[in-house]
């Protein structure tokens, strides 16, 4: 099955193949050619140009006429909570009026008020919630994600969340990665036990979630008041004997040795870093963890953001994720996510896009075969309407610009 698509004004996100990451001042290069086409062939990107240089192929099945718009690589959206039980509007109106997070939690909010929602649902209830957040971000052009457990808190409703993400992965065409995150906070029956929590992850849930495979990554959500480098350390150490590598939630509420055990630990990614010290920057120096930014997050909570720049200027690379779930971040629209690294942490639109794709894609294990489009990678891509540059993108924060979206080379 041979799919061109043609009368493409700006063919963005290319590379030649081989590139899996991005650094430093190689993040505001992203590729493109004018007045191009693009073949895909049985779902997998082959070949593209402009017609300046190299005419169209004729012989195809089916022709897809860009109508002058840019076509992009669709976005890797690598951190996400996605499968959850029920919005939490009324926690959003509560801080609004200045409530304290006990008085929040009294009324239906934080992670531990989301776990007791989700226990009551069933797994199709779940699934259900989640598959019609899913269609939404492939709409806005998302075409992998991550999405992680946390909010069962106990081995059942830990499996019973995998187990929705496993038929996600199923019946969804978009590429999903699939993290364990027991260690999001410790669930009620252990108030007060922590050290137990700890043990109960690492003794049963991470080993019943390897015997049915269900993850891909762990995940601990190590920050001042949740969970600390040492039992994030041992949770790493668990995990990795199945061959799940971590995913670690850090510095967001503070300073709190996260990035350090997520290197120390070869994770593939430290997120947030609303709290990032000049130290932890140094310390992810010529290694394979990616820093990720959720600017999503601090927009939503009224934090800082993480300190993008100053990661770019020492070389690093950058991914930039939504952070979608119903406490933090309740949106997983990774345009806006893209404006908001521009406008909020001076990311260039450039730098932006490629912490947006094939960083992303990188964050998830996946750049191999997603994040940017190059002959070999999956067909995952979206075409916008017409508009004057690329910087039009995260400029026009919230005109809906995707027009069409691919996955394989199917048309969603
Ligand atoms: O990534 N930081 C930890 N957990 C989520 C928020 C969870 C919630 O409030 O439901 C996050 O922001
Ligand atoms: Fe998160």
């Amino acid at each position: 099955m041979k799919l061109l698509v043609e009368n493409i004004a700006t063919l963005a996100g290319i590379d030649a193949g081989g590139t899996c990451r991005k650094c430093g001042a190689e993040m505001a290069q992203f590729d493109a050619v004018n007045n191009a086409w693009m073949l895909v062939e049985n779902g997998i990107f082959t070949e593209f140009d402009s017609i300046d240089n190299t005419p169209m192929p004729t012989d195809v099945d089916t022709i897809v006429d860009a109508r002058g718009g840019t076509v992009m690589p669709s976005w890797c959206d690598s951190h996400t909570h996605i499968v959850y039980a029920d919005s939490r509007e009324q926690e959003f109106v509560d801080k609004i009026n200045g409530l304290s997070y006990a008085e929040i939690a009294r009324r239906g909010g934080g992670i531990l008020n989301s776990a007791d929602r989700l226990h009551e649902l069933t797994e199709q209830e779940l699934f259900d919630q989640a598959v019609e957040r899913v269609h939404e971000v492939i709409a806005k052009g998302t075409g992998a994600i991550e999405i992680k457990s946390g909010y069962g808190l106990n081995t059942q409703d830990e499996l019973k969340m995998l187990r929705v993400i496993a038929r996600l992965q199923e019946s969804c065409r978009l590429r999903i990665v699939s993290t364990f995150l027991g260690a999001h906070a410790v669930g009620r029956e252990y108030a007060g036990r922590q050290a137990d929590y700890v043990d109960l992850v690492v003794n049963e849930m991470i080993p019943a979630v390897a015997a049915e495979g269900l993850a891909d990554f762990v995940d601990v959500f190590c920050d001042k008041g949740f969970f600390t480098p040492e039992e994030t350390a041992r949770i790493l150490e668990a995990g990795a004997k199945y061959g799940m590598r971590g995913k670690i939630h850090g510095q967001e509420l503070a300073p709190s040795g996260g990035v350090e055990v997520a290197v120390k630990h070869r994770a593939l990614s430290v997120d947030h870093l609303e709290s990032m010290t000049d130290d932890d920057i140094a310390m992810l120096r010529d290694t394979e963890t990616m820093p990720t930014a959720l600017p999503g997050t601090s927009f939503f909570l009224n934090m800082p953001f993480a300190p993008a720049r100053k990661m770019i200027a020492a070389g690093l690379p950058m991914a930039i994720a939504s952070d979608y779930n119903p406490g933090s971040t309740p949106s997983g629209d990774m345009k806006f996510v893209v404006s908001l690294a521009c406008i909020k942490m001076r990311l260039l639109p450039a730098e932006a896009f490629n912490a947006a794709t094939i960083n992303g894609a990188a964050a998830m294990g996946l750049s191999a075969d997603y994040g940017s489009i190059a002959p070999g990678k999956v067909a995952n891509f979206f075409i916008t309407r017409p508009i004057r540059s690329l910087d039009f993108i995260p400029y026009a924060y919230t005109t809906p610009l995707v027009d069409r979206t691919f996955l394989a080379g199917e048309e969603q």
